[in-house]
This record gives structure tokens, C-alpha cells and sequence, in this order.
């Protein structure tokens, strides 16, 4: 679509929005470039609904790319709205955004790809081992040989004579090799000494430094390092999420959540992922930013506008959960770089949803319970938000970067409530990093970053 086409489109919604009455009938044609309009106009349709009030009707017809829940029908929606100050501020948040989006993927296609640094840990392999052979000696002792050289006269026959006299003795045989040493001599031991008098009380030490960060954590569910980065597929936008569900093992299939929508691609593997194949699946919220889930059968995500997340698939069912006093419009993002309010993680505890407070701006953590699907705990790291680039939780502890995203800078212990003293590099700054998350299934760490969706190896 040209610019121009876009712009009467804009202005055509901006007429009918001033006009705050009446049927907005959007009649989308089934082209190859519809995927951009549809979200224009899911933004729009997102004003329109977060004040309504009403939701009138449901009209099956046309094409508006969401797929019939069952028959193959492909239901336009025509929603009567009203207007309020709430949609316009909405209005003027999505504009913004929708601004930044074109800004973000304008600068896109002229950015040269930056290659990409892993945060892997060269693994030094120090293994030097030295072995003392010992080698036993055996002294040979030479045996001492004396010769003794004897005269004797040979009788004559006849009567027996004297006995001889003795001879002389014989000359001394030559000296012996010396013997081996002998044996250390051991002394006797002393006798014990009298105790010696006590020494004088020492200065008080100076006083002790207050509580840090420490490594007391298992140490199996640290991460040591991220290995084996591998690429999987380039996508065309650049905020997104993707995802495999995290709980069931045999399910392979993977959903793609661009930020601002309110339908997920649905790939069967990741052959059809690679090879660009989906389906469509409504999941009747607008949700908002890249922090999304599939946990155990269900989608989990932020309803865009509201202070409240979602779950929602195969049971088609929809149920919500509000969380209180947290941050979640105004563009007062948790993840600035990835515009997300919300961020749900799965690990191998369970279900956790990362927020900030609009109290003090903290990061906070709350632990959810999936089968009631309500906060079982709140957690306050006490980081603000303003630091953070992304995060992401794996075995209990809250990973988080640095505002470009190239380091952990902060982690915290969520089960013990504490900081864990640890950082480490994950990638060259740069570009936007839409998406980091952890999958206890598999291990893995799933990224989007620069467009390009990528899994590492996640090494405990
Ligand atoms: C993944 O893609 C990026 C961007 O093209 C490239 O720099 C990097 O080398 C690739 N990594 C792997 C493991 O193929
Ligand atoms: C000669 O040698 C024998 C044996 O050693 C000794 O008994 C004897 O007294 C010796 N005789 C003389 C005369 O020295
Ligand atoms: C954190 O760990 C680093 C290196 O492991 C160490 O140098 C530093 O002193 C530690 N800081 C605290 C507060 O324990
Ligand atoms: C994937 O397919 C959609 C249409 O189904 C198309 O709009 C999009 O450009 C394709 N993406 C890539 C990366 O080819
Ligand atoms: C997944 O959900 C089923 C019920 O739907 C439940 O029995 C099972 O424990 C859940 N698994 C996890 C990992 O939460
Ligand atoms: C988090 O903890 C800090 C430090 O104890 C406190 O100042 C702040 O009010 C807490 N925030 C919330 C939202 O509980």
C-alpha cells in the first residue's frame, strides 16, 4: 500500500471516529499486503473497543483474516462504539506507537545487520593434572667376599708327623661398597612447656558491611552459560513474541504474537515455522508488547490498555485476572525497549507474571496459580524499572539486562526474595531486542532480536 493509500485510509477512520456514532464497516480485500492494514485497523478497532461500552453484533462475512472458530466462516466484525477521553488518549498512544513502529522498521531496511555477539563462556578447560610417578629405589648391597689363602704341607708316607703350626694369617681383604642409609633417628619428644600468659584484648574491628548479593542459590539453577546459539527463521516485523508451550512435552507447535493484535500465527513445527505456513487464531483481546506465554495449553497475555492479563486456547474459554497498582499504559512500559507493560514467564515453578509497580516504578514479580489463575505471592525486587531492558526467569531466578540489552545486569532469587550476585554478556548492543524468554521444556532461551528469531542453549 502507498502512502497516500494510507493516509486516506487514516484520515477516512479519523472522519468516522469524529463522527462518534454509527456502523464502521471495514471491508478489507484479501491481498497479499492485507497483513498491514489489518493491524492499522486492529489498532484502531482496539480505540473503538477499549470504550465501548457496547459490542453489538458479530457479523460473519468477508475477509478479515481471523479464522472462524469452526466452520471456515471468516467473520468481519462491526462494532458500534462511542467515544470518550479515555479512546482518545488510547488513540493518541497508538498513533505514537504506530509512528515509532514505521520509524523503527523504515530504519530497519537500511540498517546494515549487525553480527551478532553471543554471550557464550569460552570454556577454559583447565585440566592440567599433574601426576608424580613415584619411582621406588632399590639399592642393590653389594655382599662383601673376604678371601682367605691357606698353606698346607702334603704328608709323606711313613709315621704321622707333629701337627703343623698354624699358619700366618692371611692378607685383609679389600673394603666393602658402603651400605644404604640407614633410617632417620627419632628424637625423643620434649617435655610440654608451661602455657604461656594471656594477650591483651584486641581494638574493635571496624563495622561490617551490610547485606549483598550472594551465590547461596543452588547452584544447578544459575546459569553458567548460553551455548550453541542457532537461528531459526527471520521474521518481517520487529516486536514480536514466539513461542512453544512450555508445560505439555509432545505439543511442537509454535505461535507467533506480532506486538498489537489480536490474532497469533499458529505454526504446526518448526518446518512450517521455517517454511512459512500457519494458521490464525483469534484470541478476542487486543493484546499489547512482547511479553506473552503458552503455558500448558493456554495463551497468557496483556490485554492492551488494560491493567489485566488474559488466558485463553483451546478451551476458546477467556478469563482474565486484574493486577492491581500495576503500570500499564501511558507508555510507562516494564520493557521499555520492547514496549511491554506485562511479561509472563514460565519456569520450571510454574507460571510468574513480571510487572511494574505504579507505586515506586519496581520491579515486581507475583507468582501465579494456574488453576484458580490468581496471584499466589508478590514479590518486590526493588530494581527499577528504568533500568531494565528485558527479562526473563529460568529455575526461580529473574534474570534482567541493561537498558541495551547486552548484559544481565541484575538477577534476584525469587523463591529465597533476594539478589543474586551475578552478570554476564548476552549480546552486541544495538537494534531492537523484542523478546527474551526461557522455556524449562527444552531449556532453551528464546530470542527475537533485529527480526531474527533465534534459540540458545540454556547451560546450568
Ligand atoms: C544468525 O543470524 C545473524 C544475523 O544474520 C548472524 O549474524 C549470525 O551469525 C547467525 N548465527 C548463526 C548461529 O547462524
Ligand atoms: C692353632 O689354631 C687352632 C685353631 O684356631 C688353635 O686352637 C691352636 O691353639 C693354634 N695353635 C697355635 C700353636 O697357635
Ligand atoms: C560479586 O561477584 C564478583 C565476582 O564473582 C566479586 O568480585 C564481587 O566482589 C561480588 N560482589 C559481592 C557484593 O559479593
Ligand atoms: C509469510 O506469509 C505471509 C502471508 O501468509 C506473508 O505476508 C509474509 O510476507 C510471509 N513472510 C515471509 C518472511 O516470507
Ligand atoms: C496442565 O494442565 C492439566 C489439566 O489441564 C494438569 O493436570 C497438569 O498438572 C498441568 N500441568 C502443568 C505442568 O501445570
Ligand atoms: C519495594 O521495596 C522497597 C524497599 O523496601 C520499598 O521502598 C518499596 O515501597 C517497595 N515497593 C512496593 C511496591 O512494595
Amino acid at each position: 500500500m502507498t502512502l497516500t493509500q494510507r493516509l486516506v485510509l487514516y484520515g477516512t477512520c479519523a472522519v468516522a471516529l469524529m463522527n462518534s456514532v454509527g456502523l464502521l464497516v471495514l471491508l478489507v480485500q484479501q491481498n497479499q499486503q492485507q497483513g498491514r492494514l489489518e493491524r492499522t485497523e486492529a489498532r484502531l478497532t482496539e480505540v473503538e473497543q477499549s470504550s465501548v461500552v457496547e459490542f453489538i453484533q458479530e457479523v460473519p462475512r468477508g475477509a478479515a483474516g481471523l479464522r472462524a472458530s469452526a466452520g471456515g466462516e471468516q467473520p468481519q466484525y462491526q462494532y458500534q462504539y462511542s467515544r470518550n477521553k479515555r479512546s482518545e488518549e488510547m488513540e493518541k498512544e497508538l498513533k505514537q506507537e504506530m509512528q515509532e513502529i514505521h520509524l523503527e522498521e523504515g530504519k530497519e531496511f537500511s540498517e546494515q545487520e549487525v553480527s551478532q555477539e553471543v554471550g557464550e563462556e569460552t570454556e577454559k578447560k583447565m585440566k592440567h593434572k599433574h601426576r608424580h610417578s613415584q619411582r621406588y629405589h632399590k639399592t642393590q648391597v653389594q655382599d662383601d667376599m673376604m678371601m682367605m689363602m691357606t698353606y698346607s704341607m702334603v704328608p709323606l708316607p711313613g709315621a704321622d708327623g707333629m701337627p703343623g703350626q698354624n699358619g700366618t694369617d692371611g692378607i685383609p681383604g679389600v673394603n666393602g661398597t658402603p651400605g644404604a642409609d640407614g633410617k632417620r633417628g627419632k628424637r625423643p619428644p620434649g617435655e610440654k612447656g608451661e602455657p604461656g600468659e594471656k594477650g591483651a584484648r584486641g581494638e574493635p574491628g571496624p563495622p561490617g558491611e551490610t547485606s549483598q548479593p550472594s551465590n547461596d542459590v543452588i547452584i544447578e539453577c544459575l546459569i553458567k552459560s548460553l551455548i550453541n546459539p542457532r537461528n531459526v527463521t527471520k521474521m518481517e516485523s520487529t516486536f514480536g513474541t514466539w513461542m512453544k508451550d512450555t508445560a505439555q512435552l509432545n505439543d511442537e507447535r509454535i505461535w507467533v504474537a506480532e506486538h498489537f493484535s489480536r490474532v497469533v500465527k499458529e505454526y504446526q513445527s518448526i518446518a512450517s515455522f521455517q517454511s512459512n505456513t500457519s494458521d490464525v487464531v483469534d484470541v478476542r483481546k487486543f493484546y499489547q508488547g512482547c511479553g506473552h506465554t503458552v503455558h500448558n495449553g493456554s495463551l497468557y497475555y496483556h490485554i492492551a490498555g488494560t491493567s489485566s492479563i488474559a488466558f485463553h486456547f483451546h478451551t476458546k474459554s477467556l478469563r482474565t485476572l486484574s493486577i492491581d497498582h500495576a503500570l500499564h499504559h501511558n507508555l510507562a512500559y516494564l520493557l521499555h525497549n520492547s514496549k511491554t507493560y506485562f511479561k509472563l514467564a514460565a519456569d520450571e515453578n510454574g507460571l510468574w507474571l513480571i510487572f511494574a509497580s505504579s507505586m515506586d516504578e519496581s520491579i515486581m514479580v507475583a507468582q501465579l496459580d494456574q488453576k484458580t489463575f490468581s496471584v499466589t505471592s508478590y514479590i518486590n525486587t526493588t530494581y527499577p524499572r528504568t533500568k531494565a531492558g528485558n527479562a526473563f526467569i529460568a529455575c526461580g531466578v529473574l534474570y534482567v539486562t541493561d537498558t541495551k540489552d547486552s548484559r544481565v545486569t541484575f538477577a534476584f532469587d525469587l523463591l529465597k526474595g533476594k539478589p543474586v550476585n551475578m552478570t554476564f554478556d548476552l549480546r552486541s548492543p544495538g537494534g531492537v531486542l523484542a523478546m527474551l524468554s526461557y522455556s524449562p521444556k527444552d531449556r532453551h532461551l528464546y530470542v527475537w532480536d533485529q527480526g531474527y528469531v533465534r534459540l540458545y542453549v540454556v547451560h546450568f
